[in-house]
C-alpha cells in the first residue's frame, strides 16, 4: 500500500532534556499543529528534526528515543550543533525568514549558512529517498527545505513531489535580493505541485520562475524541463472539529475542573459585566506586530481612560528561535515594553497585561480562547495565522470578535474579522473600540460567517485537496510517447504523404520553418525555403496552410505569392487561396476550464457572489456583496487573471460585475476548420510552442502531429531541432 511521506525541517514532536532525563513534548508553530491531525488520520511517515542538539544526546539515548519515535511513524533526522547554527538558525531563521516577510535589512547572507543548507537539505532528501517505495507520494514543507524537491527528483525521476510554503512567498522585487535565488527555485521546481496559502504568494512566486529563470507559465502551469508543475492556493485550515469539541467540554466543566487561569479571568468578568478580554496569542517574532500592538494597547489607555480597569490584554508569548539576535532584542524590548505600560497603567488589583512567556498545555490555551472576549491578531506579516481560525471554533456561543491584520494570510478567508493594518495605530485603536463597543448581535452575526469559513474549510479539506491535486499532476506529466522521426520513419510518413489523394499540410512559421532571431524582424524565409515552397504549391491535392503568430502584413509580404492559406495571429485573421483576408468570428471557449477553478475560489470566499458562464465569456457578478469587500475582491480577482493570463484574455469591468472574455481565437480552432473543409486522407501538422499545442490538441488522432524540439507535448512524433524540419519538408514532393 503506498503511503503519504511528510518532510518537515521539525517533527511535531521534540525531545527535550530535563536532569538528565528525556521527554517529547510538542512542538508549536503553525506547521506542526496542522499537519498532526494529518499525519495521525492517514497513512504516513514523517520525516524531521526532533528539536535537540544531536551533539548533547548520548548515542545509547538516541537510539533508545529513536526507536520510539520510528514506533510512531516518525523519523529523525539529527542536526549537530554547528548544522544547526549554518542552516537553521542561520539561512533558514537569519536570512529567508526575514526576506520572505519583507525584513530586507534583517536578512544575512552568508556563504557558510548556504553550504550549510545545501547539506542539511541533502541529509534529508537521502532520508526520503532512503524510506521511498514505488507508489509513494512525498509532501514536503516549507522554507528550510526549499531545495529538498530537486535534490529526490535527481536522484528518483518519476516519484510524485508535493511542495507546501507555510510562510509568504515576497514579490519579485525582494526575492530577487537572495544570491542564491535560481538555486531556490530550480529546488521548488523538483516538486509536482507547489501549494501557497494565498494567491498572492502563488502570483510572486509564478512572477520569479517567470523572471529569473525564463521559463513558460501558461495559467498556472510551469514549463520546467521536460515537466509540467502545477503551482495553486491551498488556505490551510485547522482541526476545526477538535477545538470546537474541546471547547465545549470546557464550558461543561466543574469550577474545580477549571485551570486557575480559566477561573481567574471568570472571575475579573464577573467583576464587572463591561470588562472585556482582549487575548494575543504568538510565537515571539518580529513578523507577528508585539510592539505595534501593545503601543496601540496603551493609546488607547491613554486616549481613552474609561477602559482604564474595564480591559485586560493577555499576551502569550511563545519563546522561538531565541539564540537568534533579532529575537533576543525583541524579547527585551517586549518586556520593557510591556513592563512600561504596566508601570504606567497599573491599579490596586488590576494590571492592564498579563504577559506569558512560554508554551502553554494545550487544555489551557482553550480556556484562554473561550475566557477572550476579544482576539487581537495583527501581525506584520504572516503567512497564514492559525491561531486566528483556532480562535474562531472555539467561539461555541458564536460571540466574540476577531481583530485581524491584514497582513495575515487569513484575512483573505476571514472578511468578517475586524481588518486592521498593524502599522496604522489610529486604525487599531479604533478596531480596538470598535470590538469592545461591538452589540452581541453583530458579534453573533460576523462569528457565525467566521465559523462557518473556518469549519468548511478545515485542515482535512486542505491536506486532501492538496493531495488529490498532487495525485492528478501524475495526468499532467504523463509521457504522451512521442516518438522521434528517424530515417526510416521520415521515409515511411513522406511515402503515405506523397501517395495520398487529398492532403494538406499545416505549418507554423517561427520555430518551425525558420530558427529564432533575437529580433524577429530578421527572421525572414530564405532562398532555401522560398524553393521548398516553389516546390510544394506546384504539387497536386496537396492544401498548405501557415498558420503563425505573425501578423498579416508579415504573412502577405513574404508568403502573399503563394497558393496557401494564411492564417495571421495565430486564428485571427484568415486568408484562403484567392481570397481577401477575414478576421474570423470563432470563438475558443477552452480557457474557461483554468479560469472556472479560480474565479470559484473567489466566490466561495466572498459571500454574495456567483458565477454566470456565457458562451464566450465568464462573468462575475458581486452587486449583492458588502461594497468595501467587493472592492478588495475585484482588485485582487484582476490582479491575479491579468497576471496569470496576460495577453491571452481581456478582463472587463461592468456594472458590479467582472467580464472575462477570451481575446485570442487559438491557433487549434484555425487549423481544425481549415482540416474541415475537405475531406483529407493524410494531414501533416508542424509546430515548435505552445500555441502549436492546441493544434496537436484539437485535431483528430488519425493527423500526423510533428513537435518540433524536445518539450513536453501532445504530439505524436517529434524532431530535436529545427534543423530536421526542412530535409523533411523536401521529403514531401
Ligand atoms: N501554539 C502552541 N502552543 C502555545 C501557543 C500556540 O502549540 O503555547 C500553537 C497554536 O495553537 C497554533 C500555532 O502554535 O496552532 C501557531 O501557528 P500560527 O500559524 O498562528 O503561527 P506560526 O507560529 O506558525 O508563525
Ligand atoms: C512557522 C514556520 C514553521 C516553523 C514554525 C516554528 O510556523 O512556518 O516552519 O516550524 O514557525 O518555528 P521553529 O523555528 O521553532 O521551527
Amino acid at each position: 500500500m503506498s503511503k503519504n511521506i511528510i518532510v518537515s525541517n521539525r517533527l511535531p514532536l521534540q525531545i527535550v532534556e530535563h536532569h538528565g532525563e528525556y521527554n517529547f513534548v510538542s512542538t508549536s508553530g503553525g506547521l506542526a499543529t496542522g499537519m498532526k491531525s494529518v499525519h495521525q488520520h492517514g497513512n504516513s511517515l514523517w520525516i524531521g528534526w526532533p528539536g535537540i542538539e544531536h551533539d548533547s544526546i548520548q548515542s545509547n539515548q538516541w537510539n533508545i528515543l529513536k526507536k520510539a519515535l520510528i514506533q510512531d511513524k516518525y523519523i529523525p533526522i539529527p542536526l549537530k550543533k554547528k548544522e544547526m547554527e549554518d542552516f537553521y538558525y542561520g539561512l533558514s531563521n537569519e536570512c529567508l525568514w526575514p526576506l520572505f516577510h519583507y525584513f530586507i535589512e534583517f536578512s544575512k547572507f552568508n556563504q557558510k549558512h548556504w553550504n550549510s543548507y545545501f547539506k542539511v537539505n541533502r541529509k534529508f532528501a537521502d532520508a526520503v529517498i532512503e524510506n521511498l517505495q514505488p507508489g509513494d507520494y512525498v509532501w514536503i514543507h516549507d522554507y528550510q527545505l526549499l531545495l529538498c524537491p530537486g535534490m529526490i527528483r535527481e536522484v528518483v525521476p518519476e516519484v510524485t513531489i508535493g511542495f507546501f510554503l507555510h510562510i509568504p512567498f515576497p514579490s519579485f522585487e525582494i526575492f530577487r535580493i537572495f544570491p542564491w535565488r535560481t538555486e531556490l527555485l530550480n529546488g521548488m521546481l523538483g516538486a509536482d505541485l507547489i501549494g501557497f496559502h494565498t494567491y498572492d504568494y502563488q502570483r510572486h512566486f509564478i512572477s520569479s520562475v517567470k523572471r529569473i529563470l525564463r521559463l513558460e507559465v501558461s495559467y498556472n502551469i510551469v514549463d520546467y524541463k521536460t515537466r509540467k508543475i502545477q503551482v495553486s492556493t491551498f488556505p490551510m485550515g485547522i482541526d476545526y472539529q477538535k477545538f470546537e469539541n474541546i471547547a465545549i467540554e470546557h464550558f461543561e466543566q466543574k469550577k474545580e475542573e477549571h485551570s486557575e487561569i480559566f477561573n481567574l479571568l471568570r472571575e475579573y468578568k464577573m467583576l464587572d459585566q463591561a470588562n472585556k478580554i482582549i487575548l494575543s496569542i504568538d510565537r515571539l517574532d518580529y513578523t507577528k506586530g508585539v510592539l505595534n500592538r501593545l503601543e496601540a494597547f496603551e493609546e488607547l489607555l491613554e486616549k481613552y481612560p474609561h477602559y482604564i480597569k474595564h480591559v485586560h490584554l493577555i499576551m502569550l508569548m511563545v519563546p522561538s528561535r531565541s539564540s537568534v539576535p533579532h529575537y533576543k532584542r525583541l524579547k527585551r524590548e517586549t518586556d520593557r515594553t510591556v513592563g512600561r505600560i504596566n508601570g504606567k497603567y497599573a491599579l490596586l488589583g488590576w494590571t492592564p497585561i498579563l504577559y506569558f512567556y512560554r508554551s502553554m498545555p494545550f487544555d489551557h490555551l482553550i480556556d484562554l480562547y473561550i475566557s477572550a472576549d476579544i482576539a487581537m491578531i495583527t501581525p506584520v506579516r504572516d503567512g497564514m495565522n492559525l491561531v486566528a481560525k483556532e480562535y474562531v471554533a472555539t467561539r461555541v456561543h458564536h460571540d466574540g470578535v476577531l481583530i485581524l491584520s491584514e497582513m495575515a494570510g487569513a484575512s483573505k478567508e476571514f472578511f468578517d474579522a475586524l481588518l486592521v493594518n498593524p502599522f496604522d495605530k489610529v486604525d487599531m485603536v479604533e478596531k480596538l473600540m470598535q470590538a469592545i463597543e461591538m452589540p452581541i448581535e453583530e458579534q453573533q452575526q460576523r462569528m457565525e460567517r467566521l465559523k462557518k469559513r473556518a469549519q468548511r474549510y478545515d485542515v482535512t479539506k486542505w491536506s486532501n485537496q492538496f493531495m488529490d491535486t498532487l495525485k492528478e499532476t501524475e495526468l499532467l506529466n504523463h509521457d504522451e510517447t512521442s516518438i522521434k522521426i528517424n530515417e526510416t520513419m521520415a521515409q515511411t510518413i513522406s511515402s503515405q504523404f506523397k501517395n495520398a489523394k487529398n492532403r494538406l499540410l499545416l505549418l507554423d512559421y517561427d520555430g518551425t520553418l525558420v530558427g529564432f532571431h533575437e529580433n524577429p524582424e530578421k527572421s525572414v524565409p530564405d532562398k532555401e525555403l522560398y524553393d521548398i515552397f516553389d516546390q510544394l504549391c506546384s504539387q497536386k491535392n496537396l492544401d498548405i496552410a501557415i498558420i503563425s503568430g505573425r501578423g498579416q502584413n508579415f504573412l502577405d509580404k513574404h508568403f502573399g505569392r503563394y497558393p496557401m492559406t494564411l492564417v495571421a495571429e495565430h486564428g485571427y485573421h484568415q486568408k484562403l487561396v484567392n481570397k481577401q483576408w477575414k478576421t474570423t468570428d470563432v470563438q475558443n471557449v477552452e480557457w474557461k476550464h483554468h479560469i472556472i477553478p479560480i474565479v470559484e475560489t473567489f466566490t466561495d470566499n466572498t459571500p454574495g457572489t456567483f458565477i454566470e458562464e456565457k458562451e464566450n465569456s465568464l462573468v462575475w457578478h458581486y452587486r449583492k456583496t458588502d461594497p468595501e469587500l467587493a472592492k478588495a475582491r475585484v482588485v485582487e480577482l484582476k490582479t491575479l487573471l491579468s497576471s496569470l493570463v496576460a495577453d491571452e484574455l481581456k478582463i472587463m469591468d461592468g456594472d458590479k460585475i467582472i467580464e472575462v472574455v477570451s481575446s485570442r481565437v487559438h491557433k487549434g480552432v484555425a487549423a481544425t476548420q481549415l482540416y474541415a473543409r475537405k475531406v483529407y486522407d493524410s494531414v501533416i501538422v508542424l509546430g515548435d510552442d505552445i500555441t502549436d499545442e492546441n493544434m496537436f490538441a484539437d485535431l483528430p488522432q488519425e493527423v500526423i502531429k510533428i513537435k518540433v524540439g524536445t518539450k513536453q507535448t501532445l504530439a505524436n512524433y517529434y524532431f530535436k531541432s529545427q534543423i530536421e524540419v526542412r530535409p523533411f519538408l523536401k521529403r514531401l514532393y
